[in-house]
């Protein structure tokens, strides 16, 4: 389906069934922050004439300010209130998501620089063995030591692991505010990282490490926002009845500020490199992100919520960006069946 935005001219061409659900329904424009309007029932493209896809990166193009919301005193004390309460919050994981991101960068490192990142930490390494015996990397029972993991799977590998390890606990929480049940963000954020890596592998191989953290860590934002949400769940979910909203749109309604931005700017405080914190702000609109990751992110995010690894509240209300799909080449039939190859990858983990 080819779509227009009526504000900047902006072309769409988003794969049918990548589309929100909803007979009507709109999504903002990555460019100039338009809210589009699609009518899904009258199934028309919106920009006539034939479109010649491509397999080259789209060409960057100068982006328009969005339109400014009506912000409030409240809001903007809100969000300095958030803002403030990402400063001097760096829990351990962050050291060990830095670490490991390090050691896959490093062609040098060596086995002892990984059993630095987690000597530290005996729960991380009985994690890191759990997955590392897991029929994803078809060495069930064989893996008895970091130190074998790194022989029998390579750094880059462990480094994942490692990661993933890390992260489960901080990413793994109940959320109150979003009304989530513990394990749906792991769920999706493990979906999404394996998807990323699988994307890379396959357009840009050698940002396959980056990508599988950055899947990981996209909506960590979220696990910061939710305390904040639930001090206003009453007006929360009152927004998210009142039509249908994706959680991020119910985020901006309510908070000002949206859980991409929140995680971007935890991770800066964090101090993690500039490649992996600009994905993850953009991951929902990555035409801004200016780069491969962001494509790379967003796209594994709407394939694995499209397969059944979303959050379960707004899977449907996200399309894929036509950049995205141009930036990888693919046509529809390509992208279902990445789609599979992430969920039978997921499956086994
Ligand atoms: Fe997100
Ligand atoms: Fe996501």
């Amino acid at each position: 389906m080819r779509i227009r935005c009526p504000r900047c001219h902006m072309n769409y061409r988003i794969p049918r069934g990548f589309l929100s659900q909803r007979e009507k329904s709109s999504f903002q424009c990555e460019k100039c922050g338009e809210q589009i309007q699609l009518d899904i029932a009258a199934g028309k493209d919106s920009v006539p004439g034939p479109h010649a896809s491509s397999c080259k990166r789209p060409e960057p193009q100068t982006r328009i300010p969005p339109k400014s919301s009506p912000d409030s005193a409240k809001v903007e004390a809100l969000k300095s209130r958030i803002r403030m309460s990402l400063m001097g919050f760096i829990p351990p994981v962050a050291h060990v998501i830095m670490r490991a991101h390090a050691v896959m960068a490093d062609p040098r490192a060596g086995i002892r620089d990984l059993a630095q990142v987690i000597e530290t930490d005996p729960g991380i390494t009985a994690r890191a063995l759990k997955v590392a015996n897991s029929a994803y990397y078809g060495l069930s029972g064989k893996v008895t030591s970091i130190t074998h993991a790194s022989v029998l799977l390579g750094n880059r590998v462990l480094g994942e692991i490692i990661s993933m390890a890390g992260i489960r606990g901080f990413l793994g929480e109940k959320l109150s505010g979003y009304g989530l049940d513990s394990e749906i963000l792991w769920r999706h954020s493990l979906a999404v990282a394996i998807g990323s890596r699988l994307l890379a592998e396959k357009r840009c191989p050698e940002m396959a490490g980056d990508a599988f953290v950055t899947g990981l860590i996209h909506d960590a934002g979220m696990i910061m926002l939710d305390s904040h949400i639930y001090e206003k769940k009453d007006a929360f979910d009152e927004i998210m009845s009142a039509g249908p909203h994706s959680l991020l749109e119910g985020e901006k309604e309510l908070l000002g500020i949206d859980h991409a931005v929140v995680g971007a700017e935890m991770f800066r405080e964090w101090g993690l490199p500039l490649a992996l914190v600009k994905p993850v702000q953009n991951h929902h609109f990555p035409l801004s992100s200016g780069g491969d990751l962001g494509y790379i992110v967003h796209m594994a995010d709407i394939l694995a919520r499209k397969g059944g690894y979303g959050t379960g509240v707004d899977d449907t209300l996200y399309p894929m960006s036509s950049s995205a799909v141009e930036f990888m080449g693919y046509e529809d039939d390509e992208l279902t069946t990445v789609e599979a190859e992430i969920c039978e990858a997921v499956d086994k983990m």
